[in-house]
């Protein structure tokens, strides 16, 4: 007898790369973060086109009830000291949350409340991170080599950067071959 089944995409853990599609890719480069980094005087330095990540994700269903998975590919590099990261955003939806997963580089994933309270989680192969409903989200390269990490979340989330356009509450520098956090502070 035989059994009918369908071959989903699968994704290769160790570089993040999706085996087929329908896939939708999205490339941010310097110029699109205008804002987002310490220095803007270091920022201007940059090759505008230069690509700092880049989601491949699955193009799923959407609505109530829907999944997506994306792939977020966050390249090594620094704007003056400070790492390469993701612009970082809230759920537009507040009470949707997301899981992320480590594929490979290393990293840093930064989450903060809506209260402004900040706190770090290493990302590397193999973590697992829970994002809480109401807690923004940006991911951060400290290493030498490519960051990429698996995300999942609800279809209906949608995105708020808006409300993190005065930045987050901690900076990730370069520093003597390790690194530094900076607490900012506002006002
Ligand atoms: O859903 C997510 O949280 C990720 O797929 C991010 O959108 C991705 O890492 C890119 O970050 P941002 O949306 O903050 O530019
Ligand atoms: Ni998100």
């Amino acid at each position: 007898m035989t059994i009918p089944f369908s071959t989903p995409p699968a994704v290769a853990w160790a570089s993040g790369f999706f085996s087929h599609g329908p896939l939708r890719c999205k490339s941010t480069t310097i110029a699109d973060l205008a804002g987002v980094f310490a220095s803007s005087d270091a920022w201007q330095k940059e090759d505008p086109a230069r690509i700092v990540y880049q989601v491949e994700m699955l193009d799923s269903l959407q609505g109530e009830g829907e999944l997506y998975v994306g792939v977020t590919h966050l390249y090594p590099g620094h704007i003056g000291h400070e790492f390469f990261m993701t612009r970082g955003h809230f759920h537009a939806r507040r009470e949707q949350g997301e899981v992320y997963f480590g594929l490979r580089g290393e990293g840093m994933l930064l989450l903060q409340t809506e209260q402004g309270q900040a706190r770090l989680e290493k990302v590397q192969p193999g973590s697992v991170h829970i994002i809480s409903a109401y807690t923004a989200h940006r991911l951060i390269n400290t290493g030498q080599t490519t960051l990429s990490a698996l995300a999942v979340w609800p279809a209906i989330a949608g995105h708020d950067y808006q409300a993190l356009k005065h930045g987050f509450a901690l900076r990730l520098f370069a520093k003597d071959g390790g690194v530094a956090v900076n607490e900012v502070r506002y006002g």
